[in-house]
């Protein structure tokens, strides 16, 4: 079985933009803190606790993922800052072959 790339276009909070291909099964916070390092960013290391792994997505890829279940919704609205209708947990996401070429944006901190 050959393992699957997943492409995932990261918009960092300079506005700088970065290609990453990851195993398909890996979650968007670990892709980028794996990559990017950015500063307090999936804090809690995937546990939906923190709310720092918050990313921006447009409203088409927003519709490609599965929604959020209790846990991240509530996360997102307690913990995360600004979230807006659009954002997603990082760490509640898997990137799978469907998810391929799917743009988000880091939220700020
Ligand atoms: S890494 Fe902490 S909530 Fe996602």
């Amino acid at each position: 079985m050959t393992t699957m790339l997943v492409k995932l276009n990261v918009i960092d909070r300079k506005g700088n933009k970065t290609v990453i291909e990851s195993e398909e099964g890996t979650t968007i916070r670990d892709a980028i803190a794996n990559k990017l390092t950015p500063n307090n960013y999936g804090n809690c290391g995937g546990d939906c606790i923190c709310g720092s792994c918050q990313v921006h997505l447009s409203s088409d890829d927003f519709k490609k993922l599965k929604p959020a279940d209790e846990d991240e919704a509530g996360t997102l609205e307690s913990m995360s800052i600004n979230a807006t209708p659009n954002s997603r947990l990082g760490c509640q996401i898997k990137l799978t072959k469907d998810l391929d070429n799917i743009t988000v944006t880091i939220a700020p901190d």
